[in-house]
């Protein structure tokens, strides 16, 4: 019997026992993961997107490790808390004001609340189905709840919540029509947690656009895509112009860490107005620590070669099933995307709650596992790269989804 509750702390980290026997993991390095059995598996999963430069990688481990051995909670400031705020905004900017919290969801909640201080307003618009974290508030209109696939004249409201239609250009306009307190609009650069439903060109511009002209802030939420595909903000590759973003996963490298940071006149209003913000473990040594080894090491990173290897991997996976009769999409960004069994790619939440098959994802993870390689086994799932995945893992990878779509075609033929 298990003490944990189902055997993991995370309901969305279960994993189904393969012959019977469940996953358990002793030991992660690189690109690798290695099970209490002895058997390697490539990961693709990784950390839910808390690891880009791989599994324990040296000099996050180092930095970390000094940390821990200086003392991990001296309550008092320290001096590596200013050193990774610095190396944050040194590639937000002009978001230069951050505050550290322990998980994204945290990140989120605060960054909700820096904005109801700042604008004095109530409620925050979160796009329908999109994830900015598992706490009561945000976590209304999530994917494959009820309210996220609202049609129009029936928006989903609380009085600190309400919801937007991701890529309905219309419907922006519609919410500020119908609501004088929306303190902001939160928004990922892509619903990666719907399955990577990628933006329409100019949507997220058009809500910016709205949202300024009504009062409103924008909060980018990029817990998981801040740094995974340049050293910065997605938002800001594309252009966009958010007030404050929340950053967390990729940045501390698997150790527990994530930031709110804002435009100096917003942070320094929620301040003025003695906003509550806490957090025993928030900003510690260790988490900072990670911070500024990670960072330092993005800076130099080829991430256009990770991403070109990633597109060529969609591109390979949709050509292995293909070339058994089987029609595979994929939708996201290089190092994270998704596969849909279908011949078309969603580009929205009704099309995506049509088109997703949670069986043939369950099928998809049972066969790759077999094969030495883990993907996570539901249907909005995403598939993730790191640095550390070299010629053999992607080999590996490759081989694995050739042998997976010959296992499917011969269980339809
Ligand atoms: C976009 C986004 N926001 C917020 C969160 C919540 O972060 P955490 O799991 O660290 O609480 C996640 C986690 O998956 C996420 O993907």
């Amino acid at each position: 019997m298990s003490h944990v509750v189902e055997g993991i702390s995370s309901s969305a980290r279960v994993l189904p026992p393969v012959d019977g026997k469940m996953l358990s993991i002793v030991r992660s390095e690189g690109p690798y993961l290695f099970a209490d059995d002895g058997q390697r598996y490539v990961d693709t999963a990784l950390g839910f997107g808390g690891i880009l430069l791989g599994h324990a990688d040296p000099a996050v481990v180092e930095a970390a490790g000094e940390a821990l051995r200086n003392g991990s909670l001296p309550a008092f400031s320290h001096p590596g808390e200013e050193r990774a705020a610095a190396a944050l905004a040194r590639h937000l900017a002009p978001l230069d004001k951050t505050v550290f919290t322990n998980s994204g969801s945290e990140a989120v909640h605060l960054a909700c609340r820096i904005a109801r201080r700042a604008t004095g307003r109530g409620r925050v618009a979160k796009m329908a189905a999109g994830f900015d974290g598992w706490l009561d508030e945000i976590a209304f209109g999530n994917v494959t709840t009820p309210e996220a696939a609202f049609h129009d004249q029936h928006r989903p409201s609380n009085e600190r919540v309400t919801l937007l239609r991701f890529n309905d250009f219309a419907d922006v306009e519609r919410l500020f029509a119908e609501n004088d307190d929306i303190a902001a609009v939160v928004y990922e650069p892509m619903l990666a947690n719907a399955a990577c439903l990628m933006p329409a060109p100019g949507y997220l511009q058009h809500a910016q656009d709205v949202a300024r002209r009504h009062g409103a802030l924008l909060i980018a939420d990029e817990v998981l895509m801040g740094f995974r595909l340049h050293a910065g903000l997605t938002s800001h590759l594309f252009g966009l112009d958010p007030d404050i973003a929340t950053v967390g996963k990729a940045v501390g490298n698997g150790i527990a860490v994530a930031a709110v940071v804002g435009k100096t006149d917003v942070m320094d209003s929620f301040h003025a107005a003695k906003g509550l913000r806490g957090g025993t473990y928030s900003g510690n040594p260790v988490a900072c620590a990670a911070v500024e080894a990670t960072l330092g090491q993005l800076e130099t990173a080829d991430y256009d070669a990770l991403i070109a290897r990633g597109d060529a991997l969609r591109v390979f996976i949709e050509k292995a099933f293909a070339d058994e009769g089987i029609a595979v999409r994929t939708t996201g960004y290089g190092s994270v995307f998704s596969i849909w069994f279908a011949d078309e790619a969603p580009d929205d939440y009704e099309t995506a709650a049509r088109l997703a098959a949670p069986q043939l994802s369950l099928r998809l993870h049972l066969e790759l596992r077999r094969h030495g390689v883990l993907v996570m086994p539901s249907a909005y799932g995403r598939l993730y790269l790191s640095f550390a995945h070299d010629d053999a893992a992607f080999a590996s990878m490759e081989n694995a989804f050739v042998r997976a779509a010959r296992a499917f075609a011969t269980a339809t033929d």
